[in-house]
């Protein structure tokens, strides 16, 4: 463990610690937590990305951010990518991560959500959570003293998305105008792209087969924050016209975790859904494909689309660490002022 003299040495504010956007995020996200993207102002992502960024160019200036914090990781689901990323990233920063396995053990089962958030937050500096049901979250959140950070729940994958437009960001040079089209089921991984793109003053458009479609109040309150940063959500139930000119065509499975009971029902009604070269043909010649991993390999997205040179899918993986470091240090307080 470094001494705090050397701490204080080794993190120097960078220019982008004195952002305005970033200033103004550190001051009103310290101890908070992020259950949805809604949480966050349109500044608040935009300061997250901007950190990110920074966070990916010059590691070495936050290698003592977190010195001698604790977090937990307790994971109701699997994950590779989710569980990997916080880890790394937060070690990377001094941190130590503690990985709890609740896969054989749903939350709240043992005892009440309350009371675990009573007892963790007596050990640790933050939760990070992979759930079932989003309001195991929520009620973490309300329990708990120390920051809650959801990693997946049946409603929302915010860091997922952070990351994806962080991504965009680093490859097209800007978030705002850029057309993105999110083609498949409209759960968790869309509902937090829907709101990310609105408030980064993106056009989101999604095409979901009918009784797929994202949830009626993300969609109202996607629709409130783009109309305020000046993009628009669009929904339609042609993947073809969806994608038309899009500068980034974005998929996810059609069978998320805890839905492996519906994998036959779902398979034909997802089927016109996939993303092929044919469909990506439709988009901008310059688009890239997106998705959040895991695929399943020729389902909702081929071989021949996901192994192309449009494919940006490990950088969206590599950026899941960025962005979360981003995220950790605004709500642990770990930026120098
Ligand atoms: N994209 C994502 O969250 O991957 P994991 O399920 O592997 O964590
Ligand atoms: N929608 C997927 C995302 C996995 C990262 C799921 O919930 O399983």
């Amino acid at each position: 463990m470094a001494s705090k003299a050397i701490v204080e040495r080794q993190i120097t504010a960078t220019s982008i610690q004195r952002d305005e956007d970033v200033l103004a995020a550190a001051a009103r996200l310290a101890g908070e937590d992020l259950c949805s993207i809604s949480d966050l102002s349109a500044g608040e992502v935009r300061a997250i990305l901007k950190l990110g960024h920074d966070v990916k160019r010059n590691p070495r200036e936050y290698r003592y951010a977190l010195d001698a914090k604790q977090m937990v990781l307790m994971f109701e689901k699997a994950s590779l990518r989710t569980r990997l990323s916080f880890e790394s990233g937060f070690s990377q920063m001094g941190g130590n991560a503690i990985f709890f396995d609740q896969t054989n053990s749903p939350l709240g089962e043992r005892e009440s959500i309350a009371d675990v958030a009573k007892n963790v937050e007596r050990w640790v500096d933050a939760i990070v959570l992979r759930t079932y049901a989003h309001d195991t979250i929520t009620e973490m959140a309300a329990n708990s003293r120390v920051p809650v950070v959801n990693a997946l729940s049946d409603f929302e994958h915010p860091c997922q998305a952070l990351a994806d437009f962080m991504t965009l960001e680093e490859h097209f040079g800007y978030s705002r105008g850029l057309n993105f089209t999110y083609v498949g089921d409209g759960n968790n991984v869309c509902h937090s792209l829907m709101l990310t793109g609105a408030q980064l003053g993106a056009n989101v458009t999604v095409a979901t087969p009918r009784g797929y479609s994202p949830d009626i109040e993300i969609v109202t309150l996607a629709r409130e924050r783009a109309e305020a940063n000046g993009c628009e959500i669009k929904l339609t139930q042609d993947p073809q016209a969806g994608v038309e000119g899009a500068d980034a065509v974005y998929t996810d499975v059609c069978v998320s975790m805890g839905f492996e009971h519906e994998s036959t029902k779902r398979a034909p009604i997802f089927r016109p859904f996939q993303v092929n070269e044919a469909l990506m043909a439709r988009a901008a010649s310059h688009a890239v494909f997106m998705h959040c991993l895991p695929a399943r390999r020729n389902a909702e997205v081929t071989d021949a689309v996901l192994d192309s040179s449009q494919s940006i899918v490990f950088d969206q993986a590599e950026n899941r660490m960025h962005a979360q470091k981003a995220l950790l240090l605004l709500l642990l307080g770990g930026l120098s002022y």
